[in-house]
């Protein structure tokens, strides 16, 4: 990526292989540079690296299919099939317990106590009850375990359990340090953490997430050991205002709905149950929120149905395509040892992952709508001039939707190369736009590749110690991309509030450069609200050290 400066090198839009992303990017490294036009002369300065952000998680959650049966035996069932089964290969990691691991007992001292039968030693010289077994035995085939809480006094199976009966006390509230530490010492990875209780006691989600945040950083500083954080609030009181760097976490992410589908348990009373399609575009569309997803902050539209009963094999591609597209955990609600062949293609196909897991960490947009539920949504990849498109059908009739090169901030003077992901196939290059005929509910996903349209680089109008402000910002787009090139000499990300104009402040994440003249460039999203092309963004950092911020690039 180094090479995105690196001058001479020519464009060369017609590819003879296939192209992945990888290899559209060792051909096309140079057009970044040719787009930048400054605004101002710029001192001499070193080459920006693009710095890699965390990327949303992927793994599998016991929830859509197990309800609050979860059990170490299921646990190491799923466990096993994902080592086996090619996802762990594709990148699936986390093996998340959900709700009914605990039915709400502590000792006198408070410490969390399991049912040892459910939870048994599973290794010789282990103690059944302890939820280290478990983690260990995940751990021992190379994936990640995750675990589950709520925010409040009672979890969700007090307020509606869905089989089995109701148990109050499976919250953390009042045990925040304790239980924390205790699924850090127990070994867990992952912490998902729900609102029922929190809802249900009329707390501040805010006040309450950033508190449960500053546990866990004590968690991981006693003991050495990452717990990676998962909001689950169901997008109550818009967490993607408050939920990027909560509490000052380094990456996360937070729920922007509620669930797709209520838990369908074979051999139950739920078995019956079907996922749906519309509720998958609804949770879609509530997690688009894309000033809020960057440097590791991720919307979170719900764990995939892919493979539960209810959806076509067509529809698991429109599920994974729109996940993939907008930068979505890719957390698999299915029972893994009963995926089809179409269902594991689905969820392992490399284009869709690397769309997904892309380094710059963006969100998708609605680049345009061609007619009611007609819609091109693209997201912009790392590799200049790449980006992620999905052609979208909403309606119950086939219908062309056609995607032009200079809605994505293409160049459309030169050909675009594009790539159909579900078909694996490169289609050709094509000038100023793409066209394809959608069927009914349906979606196309498309990996694109040309020129970037020229950008302009701004120097900041103010810039001290921890605020730089820059004005009459211009794009000509509703939401603009943003590169920002900065230093952070330190070991730690450092932070900034990004406010633009008057709008919600989001907290961005500045990783390491290495040095304070190592430059490093961030790409974040940003709504444009204009005042005829006169955005104001201004960066502050009033409760740490701030990144040094030298420029901003605007497309
Ligand atoms: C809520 C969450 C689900 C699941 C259940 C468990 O509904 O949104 O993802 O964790 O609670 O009860």
């Amino acid at each position: 990526m180094r090479r995105m400066r690196d001058s001479g090198i020519e464009w060369q839009p017609m590819l003879t292989d296939a192209p992945t992303i990888a290899n559209l990017a060792r051909r096309l490294a140079a057009v970044a540079a040719l787009s930048l036009v400054a605004t101002a002369t710029l001192p001499a300065q070193p080459v920006p690296t693009p710095i890699p952000v965390p990327p949303p998680p992927m793994g599998w959650s016991s929830w859509n299919s197990f309800s609050n049966t979860i059990d170490s035996q299921i646990a190491m069932a799923q466990a096993k099939a994902m080592a086996a089964n090619g996802m762990q290969k594709a990148g699936y990691r986390y093996i998340n317990i959900d709700e009914g691991w605990w039915l709400g007992a502590r000792d006198a001292q408070g410490n969390i106590l399991v049912d040892p039968k459910a939870w048994p030693a599973i290794a010789a010289g282990e103690q059944p009850g302890d939820m280290a077994n478990i983690v260990r035995y995940i751990h021992s085939l190379g994936l990640k375990a995750g675990i589950y809480t709520d925010a409040g006094r009672d979890g969700c199976s007090t307020v509606g359990p869905d089989l089995g009966p109701s148990y109050p006390n499976t919250g953390s509230e009042g045990h925040y340090e304790q239980d924390f530490l205790q699924f850090a010492k127990w070994g867990f990875d992952y912490v998902k953490v729900d609102w029922c209780g929190g809802y249900k006691e009329n707390l501040d989600p805010a006040v309450q997430y950033a508190e449960i945040a500053r546990a866990i950083a004590r968690a991981e500083s006693m003991t050495g050991h990452r717990l990676y954080y998962s909001i689950c609030n169901w997008g109550k009181e818009s967490p993607f205002t408050w939920a990027p760097n909560v509490g000052g976490v380094e990456a996360d992410i937070w729920r922007t709905g509620g669930d797709i589908v209520a838990p369908i348990v074979a051999n139950t009373k739920n078995a019956g149950r079907k996922a749906e399609l519309k509720e998958v575009l609804r949770e879609f569309d509530q997690a688009q929120h894309p000033q809020a997803q960057h440097t590791g902050y991720y919307n979170d539209p719900d764990m995939m149905v892919v493979g539960m009963p209810g959806l076509s094999e067509e529809q698991n591609r429109v599920h994974m395509s729109l996940w993939a597209i907008s930068g979505g955990p890719l957390l698999v609600g299915a029972d893994l040892t009963r995926l089809s062949p179409a269902d594991l293609a689905t969820l392992t196909n490399p284009d869709a992952i690397q769309i997904d897991q892309d380094q710059a960490g963006l969100q998708s947009i609605l680049s345009s709508q061609i007619a009611p539920g007609l819609e091109v949504w693209s997201k912009p990849l790392s590799t200049s001039g790449t980006r992620a498109v999905v052609l979208l059908n909403r309606t119950s009739a086939p219908a062309a939707i056609s995607v032009r090169w200079s809605d994505l901030a293409l160049r459309d003077d030169a050909p675009v190369s594009v790539r159909d992901v579900w078909a694996a196939k490169y289609l050709g290059a094509f000038q100023a736009s793409y066209s394809a005929t959608v069927p009914a509910a349906d979606a196309v996903l498309l990996l694109v590749h040309g020129a970037e349209t020229p950008a302009t680089t701004y120097v900041p109008a103010l810039s001290e110690q921890h605020d730089f402000a820059f004005q009459n910002v211009h794009s000509r787009f509703p939401v603009a991309r943003l590169q920002i090139q900065y230093a952070n000499p330190g070991n730690t990300p450092r932070f900034a509030e990004l406010r633009v104009n008057g709008q919600d402040a989001t907290k961005i994440a500045f990783p390491p450069t290495g040095n304070e003249n190592a430059l490093g460039t961030i790409v974040i999203e940003a709504v444009m609200d204009g005042r005829d092309g006169k955005n104001r963004f201004s960066f502050s950092s009033p409760n740490g050290p701030a990144p040094a911020i030298r420029s901003i690039t605007v497309q």
